[in-house]
């Protein structure tokens, strides 16, 4: 069964309640929040004041993804606002291995973040500690990117290095309609769909389309 999890950064946040129910309704149990801080990447969007704010509007699990720089600092307010998995970039980590430990013994899911360019690799000598193992495939900064395909062969390579370890792996950027169907080919877990999805008229409908491609 395939898993969705919409980044509500394509979401209408006039009414992002509403956009909210019609993707919980359509069956998503997860929701993809990104955090960004101007810095680790140009944009700035969101942090804790208004994820304690989506916790209740939702009984989705909530993956935070920190697209920001010394993730550690600000590890506290983000499982205070309500997250159930917190990623973070191993590209702003000063720690990642006492970071991942530092999440799960604060009773979240502990996520890791590797960009486009990024060794696979990396990944091995944390890969015990990891719950989550969030692919890029577009450098993160905005939605609406395309998708770089030469990401492919490493989520192939990502599902090789879990073997039968219990750690869900993601997906993130620019899967919609016509990439989708390769990126769960490759045996990944979960595709965070932004644009694709919220650029519908009828997100419902797409959720379906998405899950059935
Ligand atoms: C990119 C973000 C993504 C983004 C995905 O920096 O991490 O989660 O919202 O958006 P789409 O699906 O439009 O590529
Ligand atoms: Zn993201």
């Amino acid at each position: 069964m395939r898993v969705i999890s919409p980044s509500l950064l394509s979401a209408d946040f006039k009414h992002i309640q509403k956009d909210i129910e019609i993707v919980e309704t359509a069956g998503a149990t997860r929701l993809h929040l990104d955090v960004m801080d101007g810095h680790f990447v140009p944009n700035l969007t969101f942090g804790p004041f208004i994820i304690h704010f989506i916790r209740q509007c939702t009984s989705c699990h909530l993956e935070t993804h920190l697209m920001i720089d010394n993730p550690a600092a600000s590890f506290d307010q983000y499982i205070k606002a309500g997250s159930d998995t917190i990623i973070f970039h191993i590209e702003a980590s000063g720690n990642p291995l006492e970071e991942l430990k530092y999440l799960k013994s604060n009773g979240v899911s502990a996520g890791i973040a590797l960009n486009p360019d990024t060794d696979i690799n990396k990944i091995v000598p944390l890969i015990d500690d990891v719950d989550y193992l969030l692919i890029m495939s577009v450098f993160p900064g905005k939605g609406g990117q395309s998708f770089i395909r030469s990401t492919l062969d490493k989520m192939r390579s990502a599902v090789t290095i879990r073997e039968n370890r219990n750690i869900t792996i993601g997906v993130d950027g620019g899967v919609n309609l016509s990439t989708i169907n390769e990126v769960f080919a490759t045996g990944i877990d979960v595709t965070i769909v932004g644009s694709g999805l919220f650029n519908s008229d009828d997100i419902s409908t797409r959720f379906q389309e998405l899950l059935n491609a």
